[in-house]
């Protein structure tokens, strides 16, 4: 099992004292409704993956090359009745997300695009998309001192997110620096 670097998870307990309500950033972003399908690249323990599904017509494939991980993710999904949960342990990386091209209408990047092929993987968010569809993307303010996140040297500011995705077809729709609840991320919808 080879996790994009810097991407391993502490307790559920501590990783989530990190984030106010996970619905607000969808909220915050404008995700109300998605018709169709969603993909999650990296769903550790779910956290994210449960907020959104309510709001997702028809699937949430919520993918993670960790079993514990994607055992949590199902555990939660299964325990909250939210049956358009399908979570699969894949590495993005090496074996893409498994959807089909323009398939997607939602994809989400959570605290991710650190990974060593930030590009690859937002090619591979583009070719799943709809031409409707949008990526959410948050990530760990790169400004500030925050209680964890990755390295400083390799975590990306939302200016070279806009970059990385306008160099890979996307365009930047919003970007919310001040999330109410999460002092320390800023949040990007990407437009296909
Ligand atoms: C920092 S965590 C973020 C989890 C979740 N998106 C959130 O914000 O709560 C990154 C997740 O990506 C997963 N991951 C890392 N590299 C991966 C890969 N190549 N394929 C699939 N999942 C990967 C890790 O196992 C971890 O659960």
């Amino acid at each position: 099992m080879v996790k994009g670097r810097d991407s391993g998870m502490p307790p559920v307990e501590l990783w989530e004292s990190f984030f106010g309500s996970p619905a607000d950033i969808f909220d915050a972003l404008g995700c109300h409704t998605v018709h169709g399908d969603a993909v999650e690249f990296g769903c550790g323990y779910g956290t994210f993956t449960v907020a959104l599904a309510p709001r997702v017509s028809g699937s949430l494939y919520a993918l993670d090359i960790d079993p514990t991980m994607v055992s949590a993710t199902a555990a939660r999904a299964e325990q909250m009745g939210m049956v358009n949960i399908k979570s699969e342990q894949r590495d993005f990386v090496s074996a893409g997300s498994g959807r089909l091209d323009g398939s997607v209408s939602l994809v989400m990047l959570f605290n991710i695009l650190h990974i060593e092929e930030p590009l690859d993987l937002l090619c591979e968010t583009h070719r799943i998309l709809r031409g409707d569809g949008v990526a959410a993307v948050i990530h760990w303010k790169h400004d500030i001192e925050t209680p964890r996140g990755p390295p400083l040297a390799i975590r990306p500011p939302p200016q070279l997110c806009r970059e990385w995705a306008e160099r890979t077809g996307f365009r930047c729709r919003r970007l919310v620096h001040q999330l109410p609840g999460y002092p320390w991320h800023w949040a990007m919808l990407l437009q296909r």
